[in-house]
């Protein structure tokens, strides 16, 4: 089950219901993306996740399976965890967009993102920005919380290599240093 912090899926048919949304256009939109604020030229029917890796080349947040199923693609909007595959570009226009980038922003990494180091919480590592998006919203709400929070905040993102034990084992160590 999906945290209850997960926003859901819009639903992209909801675009074409509309007759002046039946073709594709072009918007400037500005999101406020790790602390800067971009302006990008979109059609209507981009999702967030195009616009942060195609537009702006903040790979960080990976296309997994591009339908609200794994959570590669976990960023923070506004400080809730979203699969960005799912969120239609313009519906974050002007808000607050954190990818795994903007964890460290001059090349330090973050208490988290060493823990996820420290303790091999990631193997193939494709899925793991998006688990430490998911740590970083559940910490940044409960420094200290317990293996069903830990284990609830991240049952929307996927490892299919398994590494579940590490990735928790990283979650734990990154609340003992933040606590
Ligand atoms: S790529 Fe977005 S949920 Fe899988
Ligand atoms: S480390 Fe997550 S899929 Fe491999």
């Amino acid at each position: 089950m999906a945290p209850v912090t997960r926003l859901l899926a819009p639903a992209i048919t909801l675009l074409y219901d509309s007759p002046t949304m039946a073709t594709p256009h072009t918007t400037a939109i500005t999101l406020h993306v790790n602390g800067s604020e971009q302006t990008v030229s979109i059609e209507h029917h981009w999702s967030l996740l195009n616009v942060l890796r195609d537009s702006l080349h903040l790979t960080g947040a990976k296309r997994g399976c591009d339908r609200g199923e794994c959570g590669s693609c976990t960023v923070l909007l506004d400080g809730a965890p979203v699969n960005a595959c799912q969120v239609l570009a313009i519906r974050a226009s002007g808000r607050n967009v954190l990818t795994v980038e903007g964890l460290a922003p001059a090349g330090q990494l973050s208490e988290l993102q060493q823990a996820f180091l420290d303790e091999d919480g990631g193997q193939c590592g494709f899925c793991t920005p998006g688990f430490v998006m998911s740590a970083r919203a559940l910490l940044d709400a409960n420094p200290d919380p317990s293996e069903a929070e830990i284990r609830e905040a991240l049952s929307g993102n996927l490892c299919r290599c398994n590494a579940y034990g590490r990735i928790l084992a990283s979650v734990r160590a990154a609340a003992r240093r933040l606590v």
